[in-house]
C-alpha cells in the first residue's frame, strides 16, 4: 500500500535557491537537464528555451544549456475525493509542446510491496498495456515500498523503503508533461549502481554514473558496435533497470511504455526519463536481492518460454549459401569433425527471391534433406521476414482473408508511383515498402483487433510446412526494418521501380513523423534523421486504423513474436522454439533473442557477455550472440575464443553474413577442436542447463547471472560482472575475450569453488584473482561452487537426440559447512507446455549427507510413467577424504551392484567415481535413497 503524505512546504525548503532566480548557475554540474539535447545551442537559443546556460568544468557530457529543474514541475494538490492532481506551476514551459496543465497522479499497490505510480490526464492517452496484456503477478517480498508526495511549487514524490531509504526521489524536480514529450528525473540511492535499460550495446554492464549518458530505446535495425561508447538504440526496447543500493538490497523500476524514449543517466546519481507518447506508468519492484527484484519483475511481465531440450544443441548457420548443396557441404564438414551440432539453418538464400513462404531453384530437395537430418536426430530452423510482396499469392490470399496491414491514414497520402505497380494492392492504403524481395513488401499488422492476420500467418505457416518440415522459426527485420525510407522526396526516379517510402517532414500530416521532440532515437543517427528512417512511416496506421506506428512501432517485433509462437506449436504440433530480432519488455513468453549482427572483433565478443546477461535481466535466457561474429571477416583465434565463450550462452550459434569467408568451426583444424571440446562439455551438462531454463519459466530466475546475484557481499564480485558470469548458481564462467593469451586473469569471490576445467579439474582453487592457463586446447575457465549437485549426463553425444538416451551423472561438489543439494528437471523435451500444473516432466530434489554413512537422497517430487528418463549411472564427487567400500552400497536399503572396474577412487586427486552395475530409475515419485559407507 502507498502512503501519501503533504507536509506542506518541504520542497521549497530542499530548494531556496529558488528565490535567486533564472539566470544563476545554480544547478549543481552533476545533475544538470540538459535543455538542448537537439542541437549545439547558442547562449541565446538556449535562453530562449527559458533555460540556464553556463559552460563549465565537470563531467563528460554536461549539458551547457540546462533546464531549471528546479524551478520547472507541478505542485500536488488533494481534491476532496481524496484524488491527487498535479497542477503545472510558474516555472519555465516546456520548449516542446503545450504543457498540460492539470495531470492525475495515482499510486497503485500492485501487491506483495510492488508499486505503481502513474502520472496521467484527464483524457484518454495512449497505453500499450491492454496490447501486451502483462500477467501481473506479484510473489512475495519481505520488503515493501511507499511513496510519498511533497508539496509545494515544485512538488515531488519519493518511493521509499521501511527504513525511508529513498529509491527515487523526484525532488531534483523537471517533471513536464505534454502530448508528445514527457519527462520525469529522480534521484538515485548509492553510487548509481545500476544494471539494465535496453536494448543497447553496455561495454559493462553497470552504468557509468561518472559521466552524463543518454542511451535510446526505440527499436531499429541498425548493426550494432562495441568498439567504443556507441548509445545507439538497437533492435528491442526493454525500459527497466535494477539498481544496487549502499546496504546491498536491490530493486528494480519498470517504465510502461512503448513510444521512443531514452534515459538519461548522470553523476548525481540521478536519472531522466523521457518519452514522447503515453503517459508516466512505473512499477517498482522492491526485491531486496538481485535475484528477487528479477523474479518480481518477470512475474509482473510474463516468465520465458521453455526451450525444447534440441534448441540448446549448437547451431551452424549462415547467410550466403548459394545452393542447398552449398549448405549441406558446410554442414557435412562440421559433422566430420565430430562436432556435436543439432540444428541447421537457412537464411533468406533459401527462398525464390527473398518471397517468404516459397523455395528458391537451386534448393530443389530442401525437405528431403531434413528429413535426413531428422533420420540423424537433428533440426531445422528457417528465416521468415514479416513483410510480404506485394505481387504473389501469399499476398492474394492476405487480402482475401481481410488481414490487417501497416496502412496509410487515408488514400490521398498513398504513394501512386508505388501503388500503382501492384494490381494486387491498387486499391489499398497499405504501405508498401522496401525489404530484401525484389518488389514492394506490406507489413502485416499482428496487433490486428480481429484474428484476421493471425490466421493467415498460422495458413501461410501450414502451407509451407506442408512442403518443408522445419522445427523452428527465425524471425528478422521486424523492427520492422525497411530499406530507403526517406522524408523527401526523390529528385530521381529509380529506374528498377524501387521508390522508397517517403514520410510527411512538414505540414498538418507531419504531427507524427516528425514530432517536437525528436529523441535521442533521432538525434543519434545525425542531421539527417528522423524517426521513421529505416522504417515505415509514424503516421502508419496500425490496430485497424485506431492506432499509430507512432505508438506502436517498438511493439511490431513483440507482436510477430507472440503470433509466431502461437503458429508454430499449431504448426508443429511441439513447442514453439522461435528467436527474434527485435524484442520488447515481456518477448521473453514468446521468443528467444540473438544479438543481433555484431562483428567479428573482439570487442562484440566482450560485449556479448554482458549482453546475454542482461536478456537474462529482460525475461528472454534464450539468448546469444553470432559466434565468431555475423559482419566482418573472422579468423581462427577469434572464432575459437568465441566458441568456448558462448557455449554457455543458451542459444548458441555460429552465423556469417554474405561475402565473407566460410568461419564454421571446421574451416580450422584448431577450431573445430576447441569447438567439439567446448560442445562435449556443454552437452554433457545440459540437464544443467535445462533445469535452470525450467527455473526461469517457472520462478522468473536467470539462467546466466552477474557474479553480485551469488556474491551480494563481495565487493570485487560487483566489479567482475562483465567479463565473468555464472551459470545458474553454480558455475562460474571466466571466459577468454582477448586475443594472444596463453594465461589469463580469473576472480574467485569465495573459498568454495572448485575447477571444472582442464587446469588441476576437480580440485580446490584458491579464492581472490589469480592465474589461470587457458591455452586454445582448454575449455573457457570453468568452476563449480561448493554445495552443489549438477545433474549431467555420463558422456556427450552428436546430437541431442542420442544424449538423451544417455544415463544421467550427478555431480556432487560437498559443502564445506553446509548442505549440499540440486535439482533435477525432466520432460520429452517437444511436446507443448500448455499449463505446468499438468504438464508431464519429472521433478527431483537431490540431496547429499556425508557421515559415517554416506547418504545421497532423491526426493521425485514428481514423476512419469510415460516418458523416457535416463537412470542414474554415475556419481563423481570432489574432496572425498578416503577410500569407499564398493560392496556397502545399498538402494533403498537393498544391495546396490557398483561396476568396480569403470569406479576410481584417488586419495591425490580425492575425486571419487562411482558407476552402478545398472541405472537406477528416477522417474517414480517418491524418495530413492543411496547409501555407503567407507573402508
Ligand atoms: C565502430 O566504432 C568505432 C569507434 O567509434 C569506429 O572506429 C568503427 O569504424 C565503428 N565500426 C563500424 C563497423 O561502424
Ligand atoms: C544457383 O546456383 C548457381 C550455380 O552454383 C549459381 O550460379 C546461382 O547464382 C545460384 N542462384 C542463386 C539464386 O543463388
Ligand atoms: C476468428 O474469428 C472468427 C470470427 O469472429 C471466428 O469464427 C473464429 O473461430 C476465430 N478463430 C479463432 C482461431 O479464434
Ligand atoms: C525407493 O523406495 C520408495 C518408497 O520408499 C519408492 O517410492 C521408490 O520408487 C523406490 N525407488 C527405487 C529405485 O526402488
Amino acid at each position: 500500500t502507498g502512503t501519501i503524505h503533504f507536509p506542506a512546504m518541504k520542497a521549497l525548503l530542499l530548494f531556496p535557491i529558488f528565490l535567486l532566480g533564472i539566470q544563476c548557475d545554480d544547478v549543481p554540474i552533476d545533475r544538470r537537464i540538459n535543455c538542448y539535447p537537439d542541437g549545439e545551442p547558442t547562449q541565446e537559443a538556449c535562453l530562449q528555451r527559458k533555460c540556464a546556460f553556463s559552460f563549465a568544468e565537470g563531467p563528460e557530457g554536461l549539458p551547457a544549456c540546462y533546464m531549471r529543474s528546479d524551478l520547472i514541475g507541478y505542485s500536488a494538490k488533494t481534491n476532496k475525493d481524496g484524488s491527487t492532481t498535479l497542477h503545472k506551476n510558474q516555472g519555465p514551459t516546456s520548449p516542446w509542446g503545450q504543457d498540460i496543465p492539470v495531470l492525475r497522479f495515482q499510486t497503485n499497490d500492485v501487491g506483495n510491496g510492488v508499486v505503481n505510480v502513474r502520472i496521467d490526464t484527464e483524457d484518454k492517452r495512449y497505453d500499450p498495456a491492454p496490447i501486451l496484456d502483462l500477467p501481473r503477478e506479484t510473489i512475495p517480498s519481505e520488503e515493501s515500498l511507499f511513496v510519498e508526495v511533497l508539496g509545494g511549487d515544485v512538488s515531488s514524490f519519493n518511493v521509499r523503503r521501511e527504513d525511508n531509504n529513498k529509491l527515487f526521489d523526484t525532488s531534483i524536480g523537471g517533471l513536464i508533461f505534454n502530448d508528445q514529450f514527457i519527462q520525469i528525473a529522480a534521484l538515485l540511492p548509492g553510487e548509481g549502481a545500476m544494471y539494465g535499460w535496453g536494448e543497447n550495446i553496455h561495454q559493462n554492464l553497470k552504468h557509468d554514473f561518472s559521466r552524463y549518458t543518454t542511451w535510446g530505446m526505440f527499436s531499429n535495425g541498425n548493426a550494432p558496435n562495441s568498439t567504443g561508447l556507441h548509445t545507439a538504440n538497437l533492435y528491442g526496447v526493454h525500459p527497466f533497470y535494477l539498481l544496487l543500493e549502499e546496504s546491498g538490497k536491490a530493486h528494480g523500476v519498470f517504465f510502461l511504455n512503448s513510444n521512443a524514449q531514452e534515459v538519461t543517466t548522470m553523476p548525481a546519481p540521478a536519472l531522466v526519463y523521457r518519452t514522447t507518447g503515453g503517459f508516466l506508468d512505473m512499477y517498482f519492484f522492491p526485491g531486496p536481492t538481485p535475484g528477487q527484484v528479477i523474479s518480481q519483475y518477470h512475474a509482473f511481465i510474463g516468465r520465458p518460454f521453455m526451450p525444447s531440450y534440441w534448441a540448446l544443441g549448437y547451431q551452424l548457420c549462415r547467410w550466403g549459401y548459394q545452393s542447398l548443396d552449398d549448405l549441406k557441404s558446410r554442414v557435412s564438414a562440421v559433422m566430420d569433425a565430430g562436432i556435436p551440432l543439432d540444428i541447421v539453418y537457412a537464411d533468406i538464400d533459401y527462398m525464390d527471391r527473398r518471397k517468404d513462404f516459397t523455395t528458391g531453384e537451386n534448393w530443389t530437395g530442401f525437405n528431403d534433406y531434413i528429413d535426413e537430418l531428422h533420420d540423424m536426430g537433428m533440426s531445422s530452423i528457417l528465416i521468415f521476414d514479416p513483410a510480404v510482396q506485394a505481387d504473389y499469392d501469399v499476398f492474394q490470399r492476405a487480402k482475401d482473408s481481410g488481414v490487417s496491414f501497416v496502412e496509410w491514414e487515408r488514400h490521398d497520402q498513398v504513394q501512386p508511383e508505388i501503388q500503382s505497380q501492384y494490381p494486387m494492392a491498387k486499391d489499398t492504403k497499405i504501405m508498401l515498402g522496401l525489404v530484401w524481395p525484389d518488389r514492394h513488401v506490406a507489413f502485416p499488422d499482428f496487433l490486428d483487433t480481429t484474428n484476421a492476420t493471425d490466421e493467415w500467418w498460422e495458413d501461410e505457416f501450414k502451407r509451407y510446412y506442408k512442403q518443408v518440415k522445419f522445427d523452428g522459426a527465425w524471425i528478422d527485420m521486424n523492427e520492422p526494418q525497411v530499406f530507403q525510407t526517406r522524408n523527401t522526396p526523390l529528385d530521381t526516379e529509380p529506374n528498377n521501380g524501387r521508390y522508397p517510402v517517403v514520410c510527411p517532414k512538414t505540414g498538418p500530416d507531419a504531427k507524427y513523423d516528425s514530432p517536437p521532440y525528436a529523441s535521442h532515437n533521432v538525434w543519434y543517427y545525425g542531421e539527417d534523421a528522423f524517426l521513421a528512417k529505416g522504417t515505415l512511416c509514424m503516421n502508419g496506421m496500425t490496430q485497424r486504423g485506431t492506432n499509430r506506428m507512432y505508438n506502436t512501432h517498438s511493439l511490431y517485433g513483440w507482436s510477430e513474436s507472440r503470433t509466431t509462437s502461437a503458429v508454430m506449436k499449431k504448426t508443429t504440433g511441439k513447442r514453439s522454439n522461435v528467436i527474434s530480432r527485435s524484442t520488447f519488455a515481456s518477448s521473453g513468453r514468446y521468443s528467444g533473442h540473438w544479438l543481433g549482427d555484431n562483428s567479428a572483433t573482439w570487442d562484440d565478443l566482450q560485449t556479448s557477455i554482458s549482453e546475454a546477461v542482461e536478456f537474462n535481466m529482460f525475461g528472454i535466457p534464450y539468448v546469444g550472440s553470432d559466434v565468431c561474429g555475423f559482419l566482418d571477416v573472422s579468423n581462427e583465434e577469434l572464432c575459437l575464443r568465441w566458441h568456448q565463450m558462448a557455449a554457455f550462452h543458451s542459444f548458441y550459434r555460429n552465423h556469417n553474413a554474405i561475402g565473407y569467408p566460410a568461419q564454421d568451426p571446421a574451416v580450422w583444424p584448431s577450431v573445430a577442436a576447441a569447438t567439439k571440446k567446448a560442445n562435449e562439455f556443454r552437452y554433457r551438462y545440459l540437464p544443467y542447463l535445462y533445469h535452470l531454463h525450467y527455473r526461469a519459466a517457472v520462478a522468473g530466475e536467470m539462467v546466466l547471472r552477474p557474479l553480485f546475484f551469488e556474491h551480494p557481499q563481495d565487493d570485487e564480485s560487483i566489479n567482475r560482472e562483465s567479463d565473468q558470469f555464472m551459470w545458474g548458481p553454480a558455475i562460474l564462467v571466466a571466459p577468454v575475450y582477448t586475443p594472444g593469451v596463453t594465461k589469463d586473469w580469473v576472480y574467485i569471490p569465495d573459498k568454495n569453488y572448485y575447477s571444472l576445467y582442464d587446469q588441476n579439474y576437480g580440485q580446490l582453487v584458491r579464492s581472490g584473482l589469480d592465474q589461470y592457463d587457458v591455452p586454445w586446447t582448454y575449455n573457457s575457465p570453468t568452476f563449480v561452487r561448493a554445495g552443489n549437485i549438477i545433474p549431467r549426463h555420463q558422456s556427450s553425444a552428436l546430437t541431442t537426440t542420442a544424449l538423451r538416451k544417455i544415463p544421467f551423472s550427478f555431480l556432487i561438489v560437498p559443502s564445506i559447512n553446509g548442505a549440499t543439494s540440486g535439482s533435477l528437471f525432466w520432460d520429452d523435451g517437444d511436446s507443448i507446455i500448455e499449463d505446468w500444473k499438468t504438464a508431464g516432466y519429472v521433478l527431483a530434489d537431490i540431496s547429499y549427507i556425508a557421515s559415517s554413512l554416506h547418504t545421497l537422497q532423491l526426493n521425485v517430487i514428481r514423476g512419469s510413467s510415460t516418458i523416457n528418463v535416463p537412470s542414474l549411472i554415475e556419481l563423481e564427487i570432489f574432496n572425498y577424504q578416503v577410500t569407499p567400500d564398493f560392496t556397502s552400497f545399498t538402494l533403498n536399503g537393498s544391495k546396490l551392484s557398483v561396476n568396480t572396474q569403470a569406479s576410481k577412487y584417488s586419495k591425490f586427486t580425492k575425486i571419487l567415481t562411482i558407476v552402478f552395475s545398472q541405472g537406477v530409475a528416477v522417474n517414480k515419485e517418491g524418495p530413492v535413497t543411496i547409501q555407503w559407507t567407507n573402508f
